[in-house]
């Protein structure tokens, strides 16, 4: 099986969570996407819910595909959030998100929903979260300069586009931290970036995943914390 057929399959167990009348977060990724567009096959058949896209993307996609968008002003609460990850640790379900460019409105929206379903391939799966990937931090743009050095620590490099900073949704920077090799203690990470001035929000996710479903060559295995 191909990488995006295993992000079919996740996705399309995800999005048969999905029941009439539910505020849904609509996740940012090419996984996140494909359960975008499964559900709007789904509206389209006459199921009848709202969605909070996590992206500028994502909202674009599922107003051409039809799905019905709300925001918080209407819905304070969102029943289930599905979106992807970069990393998934085993146990705990603690993730690295963010490669997307898409953390900041991503954990809002994880935070406001009363189930977070994570749609990954098992490529995605460590043992520790901080091997193999970056971690994601969103700087003000104001004073980026100043932040980043601030983030010394943690071997920031800049994302760029086009040679010029990347710019999010929120108009922020984002700065690709490296902590060792993996992330010994996220919470106390977590609590460490948040204390710097200049950062608005990390990649990490933790003690948000209700269930983390992961397409593999064995087939789809729906994990809990
Ligand atoms: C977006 O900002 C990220 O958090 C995505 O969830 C992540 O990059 C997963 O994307 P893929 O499904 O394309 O791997």
């Amino acid at each position: 099986m191909d990488r995006d057929a295993l992000k079919r399959a996740a996705a399309e167990r995800a999005v048969a969570l999905v029941t009439d009348g539910m505020v849904l977060g609509l996740g940012s990724g090419s996984t996140a996407e494909i359960a975008v567009e499964l559900i709007a096959q789904r509206v389209a058949a006459g199921l009848d819910i709202v969605g909070i896209p996590t992206s500028e993307r994502t909202r674009v996609l599922a107003l051409r595909l039809g799905i019905p968008l709300t925001g918080f002003e209407a819905h304070a609460r969102i029943d289930l959030a599905i979106d992807g990850a970069d990393q998934v640790e085993r146990g705990s379900l603690d993730l690295i998100k963010g490669l997307g460019g898409a953390l900041l409105r991503e954990k809002i929206v994880a935070a406001s929903a009363r189930r977070l379903v994570i749609v990954v391939d098992d490529s995605k799966l460590v043992a520790r979260l901080g091997s193999r990937t970056a971690l994601p931090v969103e700087i003000a743009a104001f004073g980026w300069p100043s932040t980043v050095e601030r983030l010394q620590a943690y071997r920031p490099v800049l994302r760029t586009a086009g040679g010029m900073p990347f710019t999010t949704d929120g108009g922020n920077h984002i700065a690709d931290c490296t902590v060792d090799d993996t992330i010994a203690d996220a919470r106390k990470l977590e609590a460490a970036l948040h204390a710097l001035p200049g950062v608005i929000e990390t990649g990490l996710f933790i003690g948000m995943t209700s269930a983390v479903i992961v397409a593999g060559a064995s087939g789809v295995e729906e994990l809990t914390p």
